[in-house]
């Protein structure tokens, strides 16, 4: 897959952006503390450790390659002010491994609230020892859960998420239907349930997909098998650092690659009342910006967010 295009920094070998927002250099917007800052005897430069295999933490790296949660919590807020007309508190992040999102969302606003679902206590671990140990007392409005996403439970939020195509674990129509069904019960009437996906004419290829993500290292997006009779895939990531060692298949996701209207027929199904498709139509190589679509040219590669409202 061409990776200097526009479309192919879309595939989920990219991290999502949307639209971040431009920070000015330190130095224009705190011009005090920066003369401070100048005036004062240069410390010697701490030594940092390069990035080794057996050095890394995976979950770290994984983060740092494919999450966005600023610009994934300014989507949800987006879409709640839009669709439901009044701002989310509660949100359930399914799926949520480290729960960096759901950490992020009740560290963003003291009146929110946020579940993290996952079925690994590795992850979760993982999770609660480097983001929430920092929450301080936002850390009270965390709640999470070792569990299956698909597990019946009495409480509503107002925006439960799914995102890096995780739910793609379910490979077959009445398991998708049946996690779908779940979490439109989960929604408070109004609720919105937020997901990604992703296709486009290089998506069923057999490829890897290297970048070279910031802090020295390079994450490898291997889409390593497609079967286009069940559109079972298996993909991998790989991460590699300058000194030559590598974490290969530090993650493997044994996924069906599902399209947009099986999805959509399937969310309706579901009883979500409203389905829309968020398209990436920012015209600027490094900029995201989704917006509602109906109708668009297909591309090499691109991830989109579907947004339903119960
Ligand atoms: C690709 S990671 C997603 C991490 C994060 N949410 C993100 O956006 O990048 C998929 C996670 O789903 C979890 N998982 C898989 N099946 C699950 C299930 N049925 N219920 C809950 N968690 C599940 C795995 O343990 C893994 O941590």
């Amino acid at each position: 897959m061409p990776k200097q295009n526009k479309a192919s920094k879309r595939t989920p070998a990219q991290p999502k952006k949307a639209q971040p927002k431009k920070a000015l250099p330190k130095s224009q917007a705190q011009p005090k503390q920066a003369a401070k800052r100048a005036a004062q005897p240069k410390k010697a430069p701490k030594q940092r450790q390069a990035l080794s295999a057996a050095t890394c933490d995976r979950h770290d790296l994984y983060e740092r390659s494919v999450q966005d949660p600023d610009a994934e919590i300014e989507l949800i807020e987006r879409w709640s002010k839009k669709l439901c007309g009044a701002p989310a508190r509660s949100l359930r992040e399914d799926f949520c491994g480290t729960a960096l999102l759901s950490t992020r969302w009740v560290a963003s606003h003291p009146s929110r609230t946020a579940t993290g679902v996952d079925l690994d206590p590795k992850v979760l671990a993982s999770g609660r020892r480097r983001h929430v140990a920092e929450l301080g007392e936002a850390a009270a409005r965390l709640t999470l859960l070792e569990d299956d996403v698909r597990t019946r439970r009495a409480e509503r939020f107002d925006v439960v998420c799914a995102y890096n195509f995780s739910y793609w674990i379910f490979t077959d129509r009445r398991a998708l239907l049946d996690y779908f069904r779940s979490v439109h019960g989960s929604l408070a009437q109004g609720g919105l349930f937020t997901l990604d996906a992703y296709g486009g004419t290089e998506a069923m290829s057999v490829q890897e997909e290297p970048r070279q993500v910031k802090g020295g290292f390079t994450y490898v997006w291997d889409q390593a098998t497609f079967n286009p009779i069940d559109h079972r895939v298996v993909n991998h990531i790989h991460f590699r650092f300058k000194d030559g060692t590598a974490l290969e298949r530090a993650f493997t996701y044994a996924w069906r690659f599902w399209t947009l209207p099986e999805l959509r027929e399937l969310l309706e199904e579901a009883g979500f009342s409203h389905v829309e498709v968020y398209w990436d139509v920012a015209s600027d190589e490094d900029d995201t910006s989704y917006r509602p679509r109906k109708v668009v040219d297909n591309q090499p590669a691109w991830v989109c967010y579907l947004v339903a409202r119960r």
